[in-house]
Formats: structure tokens, sequence, C-alpha cells
């Protein structure tokens, strides 16, 4: 018997996880909210901003409305302003524009093949007597197995570490959480990615209660509260008290969330492993892995807009890219830096051979399954 595929569900890339008993919880408490009048900058903010914290085993979370404003508060801390600041040119274009919008400039380095991570030798070479720090992003979920020496490469210059953490909520190396990795740290709470605060938001970690401070002042307008005063130009980046319950419900799931997301990839990584057509990334021992993304490797001649397609039209199975085209090769960034096609070869050699597989918690066993016949067929032979 064939299947008619017009007939099946797609098999969507990404999808959010709020269980029936966490929406229960979330509307009983939002409704209390509403009742109660306090809208913003509560309990419910201070107590996702605590259980925040925790998760990530840092002194300090601070709430913002968005991955991009973490950000810029952390770079407007760091004052880029007039320096450079290192980007690997595979991540989401807001890593580059949040070091713009702090007045620095993004200075783009290639990236390792294998992790599509920052490259360690390039970065290096990037260095320049204006450099002022790196921003250090965990793409896909994957902390770079070199974290070590990157970070010693860092302090060895009296750079920043700033962990892009948009994709790695809860993902770790030998226990040593995201977000407590660098300086600080900036995460996403979009509806995608990891954990979402009701579909938008952005969280700041760490260690140093002066950094803390400036994010809350920046997040309303600059102010000092303390002495209730403006002692500086801020935002308004505050997170309403409705966000952050939504956000609470999700980090009491954190490590549950991620043994989800890595069973889907443990699956598709045993199935994959015997292709020699693809190439999964590589999960050290030790780590654990948020999979923000699962991005696979095609080996040429296999075509990266074909497989998509034939992924969706053959098997109704949707795909992404885990980027394409990197941040160099944007239109923006072209522009506004003069980048042409060859600056960062390892990067655009294997982005552009690089698809990403649906992944996230409510994946069934079918669509587990057919993905991975769906692969198999397109790419196997
Ligand atoms: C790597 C990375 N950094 C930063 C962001 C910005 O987050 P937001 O959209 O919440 O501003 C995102 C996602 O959008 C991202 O993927």
């Amino acid at each position: 018997m064939t299947t008619d595929v017009s007939k099946l569900a797609p098999v969507q890339v990404a999808r959010p996880y709020f269980p029936a008993e966490d929406i229960d919880w979330i509307t009983k408490e939002v409704r209390a909210v509403f009742e109660s009048g306090l809208l913003m900058q509560g309990k419910w903010v201070e107590a996702f901003e605590n259980a925040f914290a925790e998760a990530c085993g840092v002194r300090f979370a601070r709430t913002v409305n968005s991955g991009l404003s973490a950000l810029i508060g952390c770079l407007s801390f760091f004052d880029v302003r007039e320096r450079e600041v290192l980007v690997p040119t595979n991540t989401f274009l807001a890593s580059a524009n949040g070091v713009h919008w702090a007045g620095g400039r993004p200075v783009f380095v290639d990236i390792d093949p294998r992790t599509l991570l920052i490259d360690l030798d390039d970065l290096q070479r990037r260095i320049t007597s204006k450099t002022a720090g790196l921003m250090l992003v965990h793409g896909n979920g994957l902390i770079p197995p070199n974290l070590d020496e990157i970070i010693a490469t860092c302090r060895d210059r009296g750079l920043f570490v700033l962990e892009d953490a948009a994709h790695a909520a809860g993902s770790s190396q030998n226990g040593r959480r995201a977000g407590s990795l660098g300086d600080a740290a900036a995460f996403s709470m979009l509806a995608t990615k990891i954990i979402s605060a009701g579909g938008e938001g952005g969280m700041v970690t760490t260690n140093d209660e002066a950094l803390a401070q400036r994010i809350v002042s920046l997040r309303f307008h600059g102010e000092d509260h303390t002495r209730g005063i403006q002692d500086r130009i801020g935002w308004s980046w505050r997170m309403t008290e409705i966000q952050a319950i939504a956000g609470l419900s999700q980090v009491r799931r954190l490590d549950e969330i991620v043994d989800l997301r890595m069973r889907v990839a443990a699956r598709y990584d045993e199935a994959f492993g015997r292709l020699e057509q693809v190439r999964p990334l590589p999960l050290p021992a030790g780590d654990r892995n948020a999979y923000y993304k699962y991005p696979l490797w095609l080996a040429p001649p296999l075509e990266r807009n074909q497989v998509k397609q034939r992924l969706d039209q053959e098997f109704r199975v949707k795909s992404g890219t885990a980027y394409w085209p990197p941040c160099h090769l944007q239109p923006a960034y072209r522009e506004a830096f003069g980048h042409r096609e060859g600056d960062y070869p390892n990067a655009e050699a294997s982005l552009a051979q690089t698809i990403a597989l649906p992944i996230h918690c409510n994946l069934t066993d079918e669509e587990i399954e057919r993905v991975i016949t769906a692969i198999t067929v397109v790419c196997g032979n």
C-alpha cells in the first residue's frame, strides 16, 4: 500500500513545547495577574529571573524583551563604541546587529566546517588593537569543543567573552552550562527557541553585579531605581508579568526539554551515521546539546535546495538552513563592509551544503521515522 503524500501533515522544523498542564497553570496565573492589575515588574519577573539564574549556575539573570536587547545591553556595558567585536560569520544576523547598535563594528570570523562554530586560528588572525571582545555563539546549541582554548586566547588578550546563547538554553559541556561560560550571556525566548516566554523575550546572565544592574537600568530608560534618577540614556526593554509566567513554566522544564530534543537527535545520529553522503554535528562526550537546530551536511553532488525541495514534495518534511547565507554575504553587511564571496571559504563551502531538519519536543515517532526515511531515500543512494 503506498501512502498518499498530499494527505500527510507536514513535519514542522520547530514548535514550542507547552504541555496541557502548563497551559492550565499559565492561564490560571495570567488571569490572577490581570485581576491584580500588576502587569509588569512584579513577582513573576523576579521568579523567572531567579529560576533562570539557577538553571545556568550564575548569580544574576535579568529579563529583557528580546535576545537582541540582551546583546545590546551587554555590549554597551562592555563599551564597544568605535571598537571591534569578533563574531562568527555563521550566526543569525542579530549577533552582528547587536554590535552595530551598541556602536561597535562586527568583524566576522570563519568557522570550523565540522562544528559550524567559530574557528580558533581565524579568530587569532583577526584580533587587532581595536578588538574589544568576542561574541561566542553556541550555534545550533553546540558549545565549542575547544571552548577552553578560545576563552584562554581571549583572557590572554584582555578581551571580553559574551556568549550569544540564543540557541543553547540548557546546553552544557562537562557540567558547565551555557550562560555561565564567559563574562555574560544573552538568551532569546522567541517562540521557536529552546524555551519561550510566551512568544518573545530575552535574558542576560552574568556573575557581575554591575552588569546586572546596568541591564535593569537600560531596560527602564536608563533610570537608576535606587536613586530615582536617570543617569544614562536607556531603552524600553521590559518583559511583562504575563511573559514571565510562561517563561517560568518553561525553565522549570528545561532539563526535560533538552532530554526530549537530544532523544530525537540521537535517533537521527544513529540512522545518519550509516550514510556516507551526510554528516551530522558531533556530540562530544559529556556534552548536553539543546539542539536548537539539527544541521546535516550533504556531500556533493547533493545540492541543498534540491534536497530541501524533495524532502518537502515527496515526504512533506520541512527543513531550514543553519544558516545560509552566512552574515558576511547578507546584502546589508556585504554593502556596509564590502565583503565578497570567498572571504570566508570554510563557512561558504560548508553552509552551502547544510540543511536543518525538524527537531522539537512534540515530534511523534512517525514523524521522526518519516524524516529518517526521507533523508535515506533522497540522500542515501
Ligand atoms: C543566534 C541568535 N542571536 C540572537 C537572536 C535574537 O533574538 P531575538 O529574536 O529574541 O531578538 C537570535 C534569534 O532570533 C539568534 O538566533
